[in-house]
Formats: C-alpha cells, structure tokens, sequence
C-alpha cells in the first residue's frame, strides 16, 4: 500500500475504492464536517489528505501533520487551502477543475432564469393564495433575448456561461483580469461592464484581488433593472453592501449560490427579501459531476503518494522545492 489516507467525508463509493485498493483508507463519516481538531487528528495520522471546501488546511494544523505530503481538494475553489503554508511545507495540493464546468455554467443559467423572471416571488406567490387572477402587470421581469450578459471572470465556467447565452439571445460582455477571449464575447473594463450590463454574474476565483471587488460603488453603477448572479465565492461580492442595493431597489434581484457563512444563519436580512433566490451551494451538485470530482480528487492523491506530479497540482512551484 502507498500509504494512509484522511478522507474528510463519505465521497463516491466507486471513487473511494479505488483508493483503498491502493491506500489505508480514514473517512469522516459524519455528515457535518470534522472540527478543526477532529480534522487535525485526522491529518496527523496520514499521508494524503482529500479534503472538501469545508475544511481549513493552513500551517497551524499542518505543523501537526508532519507525514502529509499531498493534499487533493474535492473542489475548483481552493481559497479553504492556504497555499503558500502548503507549498513552504512542501506539499503538493490539486483541485478539481474542467469536470464541473458545465454542471456549474448551468446552475447560473438557473439562478438568471430564476431571479429575472421572479420564480422565487412566483412559487410563493402561488402557495400562499396571492395569484387571484391572469394579470397584466403581475410578477412581469426582465427581457434576456436582446440584453446583455455581463460576465466578471471569463474562466472555464464564465466562457460555458457565455456559450449558453448565446443560445437565449443574448450580447455578451466579460471582464477578467488576464483579458482572454472566448467567440462571442466583448472584453470591457469593469466599471463599464456593470454600468452596461442587464445581467452580471461572478465567476472569478477569490483571491486577495477579487475580495470586495464588488462592493457599494461597484453596485451603484449597475441598471437599477438589472440582476447579480454569484456562484463563485461569496467573499467577492460586499454581502453588506449587496443587501442594501436589494432592499432599496438600486438593483432589481439578485440569484446566490455562496454565502461568507455557509450555511447560511437563518437570521441573516437576505433571507426577508423577496427579490434575492437563494440556493445552498449547488453550482457542482450533480451526481455525475460529484462521482467525478471525487474520482479526479483520487487520482491527485494516488499520483502524489507514488512520488508523481499531481495531474491538477494548483501549486506548481512546489516541484522546484522538492
Ligand atoms: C467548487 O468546486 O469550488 C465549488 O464551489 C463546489 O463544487
């Protein structure tokens, strides 16, 4: 066997054995995550740690898990790894990116249908007897055929974003810091995208740049009939900020799969708006996608504990330290 290795929960079955078949294998069992204690034991034990976003990987619990040297991320994200305590350490980390990128592009396609045709304010609508009749003016939202999709961070998932809207009519615009290019869409500088776009929606990694970039001003300069969509992180839009604009109207809805607390405290003011959707991060949630995400998480952590490069390695720079 190739080592031990912690599992931070019960991943797909098929996935996990064909790790067994090559590694001891721990698994967190529980349906909450491990606490930060429970997870250091954990670690301490092990080679190879395949973790999800819940958990915190950083120097601290690292310094007492001196045998790991990979870590494989069952997620695209990997803002839950701090990066550089891990490559300092030498540790290779992985995370699992392409595999969603559909999954994820289509759960944004429902959180746009969603918030600009008011499906929220509709459902519930209907259940508590407020649809009296056909009326003129009754939940009406806003047009996608003929607007404009604003796209911050053109990335594997904003270009499958794209590619969709092009099906619903829509003219596409992005932004993103690094300026590449996909067919159909138009590069702007960010303040003009938000001021130009009917829909906006978020799909660049967080990283100390992109925490805040959306805040206040950047809120004021959008259409007040436009829509925010988030299913990247939460940290990159001001959540204080963002409800403010929801409750006063200085931007129509918003649809968000991502929240700095997750999940979310039922006690947070988004919950009393009508004009914001909601869902508990959902972006990869398929089976095929998860099955997949867990298998690709393997093979990191199989290719790490036989001394190969890790095939997602998100912190390349480790090879020249080791
Ligand atoms: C990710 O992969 O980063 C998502 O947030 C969960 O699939």
């Amino acid at each position: 066997l190739l080592g031990r290795v912690f599992v931070t929960r019960r991943i797909d079955k098929a996935a996990l054995g064909r790790l067994a078949a090559h590694a001891t294998v721990d698994v967190w069992r529980e349906r909450l995550p491990p606490s930060r204690e429970m997870l250091s034991e954990g670690a301490a034990r092990a080679d190879a740690l395949l973790t999800l976003l819940t958990d915190r990987i950083d120097g601290a619990l690292l310094d007492r898990a001196p045998t790991v040297r990979v870590v494989a991320n069952m997620a695209s994200g990997y803002d839950n790894l701090a990066l550089a305590d891990l490559t300092e350490r030498r540790i290779a980390a992985s995370n699992t990116p392409d595999v969603l990128t559909d999954a994820t592009a289509d759960l944004t396609w429902a959180l746009i249908l969603a918030a600009a045709r008011r499906l929220g304010e509709g459902d519930r609508a209907l259940r508590a007897g407020a649809w009296r009749t056909w009326e003129p003016d009754f939940l009406t939202g806003l047009d996608l055929c003929g607007a404009t999709l604003g796209i911050v961070g053109l990335g594997r998932i904003g270009a499958a974003v794209a590619r969709r809207a092009h099906g619903f009519g829509m003219r596409v615009v992005a932004w993103s810091r690094t300026r590449p290019t996909a067919p159909g869409v138009d590069w702007r500088p960010l303040h003009e995208l938000l001021a130009g776009a009917d829909v906006v929606t978020i799909h660049c990694a967080l990283t100390a740049e992109t925490t805040g970039l959306i805040g206040a001003r950047e809120l004021a300069l959008m259409k007040p009939t436009a829509v925010l969509v988030n299913t990247a992180r939460a940290e990159i839009v001001d959540h204080d900020a963002l409800l403010g604009a929801l409750a006063s109207g200085r931007i129509a809805a918003a649809g968000l799969d991502v929240f700095d607390t997750e999940p979310l405290p039922l006690d947070d003011p988004l919950l009393g708006l009508p004009n914001v959707i909601l869902l508990p991060h959902l972006g990869s949630a398929t089976v095929g996608t998860r099955a997949r995400m867990a298998n690709i998480a393997v093979d990191n952590v199989l290719a790490g504990l036989r001394g190969e490069r890790l095939p997602n390695c998100v912190n390349p720079e480790v090879y020249d330290l080791i």
